[in-house]
């Protein structure tokens, strides 16, 4: 499905690396799930979300599932150089075309890079699979690695506004 729109989304943004690392991304398959699950209780990712409470693994599982099934969700996993997991992202398009983004690295993976590096490449892939032009996510305001690493890779902060009771940073990439 790789097109015009994901060419023009592709040329958008820096692709030029923070760091000296390089990640690989690979899609997420079924085997990734308790790792996913583990990586999502992490109190870090905890705090970033809106539902705060720790995920159980049923519902997690059901989830993970569900969203494997979905033709609108993207997930990647990004892998160092050893080919250790680092961090994963998920694209999820929504009816009006828009998609939203999620993304988090790994526990002890913080403050190396990986997270904007995962951002960078994982725009790039889904913008090669897919024909979104627009990509959004919303940053708790206190979120000072994520709301950075979101500027760092040319997204625009269109406002801050309350969602789900939060104040939140809504950052927008769109294609020309
Ligand atoms: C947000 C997240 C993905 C960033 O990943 P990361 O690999 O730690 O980020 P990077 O190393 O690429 O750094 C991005 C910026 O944040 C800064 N940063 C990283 N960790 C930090 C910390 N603990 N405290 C303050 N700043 C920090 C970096 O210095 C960098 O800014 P700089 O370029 O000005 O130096 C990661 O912190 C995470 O998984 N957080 C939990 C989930 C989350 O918040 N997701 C985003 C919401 S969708």
């Amino acid at each position: 499905m790789a097109g015009e729109h994901g060419a023009s989304l592709r040329n958008c943004y820096n692709t030029k690396p923070v760091m000296q690392l390089t990640v690989s991304l690979r899609p997420a398959n079924a085997k990734d799930c308790s790792m996913l699950w583990e990586w999502a209780n992490n109190p870090m990712v905890r705090a970033s979300a809106f539902k705060t409470d720790p995920i159980p693994l049923e519902d997690h599982t059901q989830w993970f599932e569900e969203k494997l099934r979905d033709p609108h969700c993207f997930i990647f996993i990004a892998e160092n150089e050893e080919g250790i997991p680092v961090g994963q992202i998920r694209f999820d398009i929504e009816p009006d075309g828009r998609a939203v983004i999620d993304l988090h690295v790994a526990p002890r993976q913080g403050g190396r890079g990986y997270g904007t590096m995962l951002l960078k490449k994982g725009l790039e892939r889904f913008s090669a699979e897919t024909k979104t032009s627009c990509v959004y996510s919303c940053v708790k305001v206190g979120n000072d690695p994520s709301r950075k690493m979101f500027e760092k890779t040319g997204f625009a902060l269109e406002e801050q506004k309350v969602v789900r009771g939060e104040k939140v940073y809504y950052f927008t990439f769109c294609r020309p």
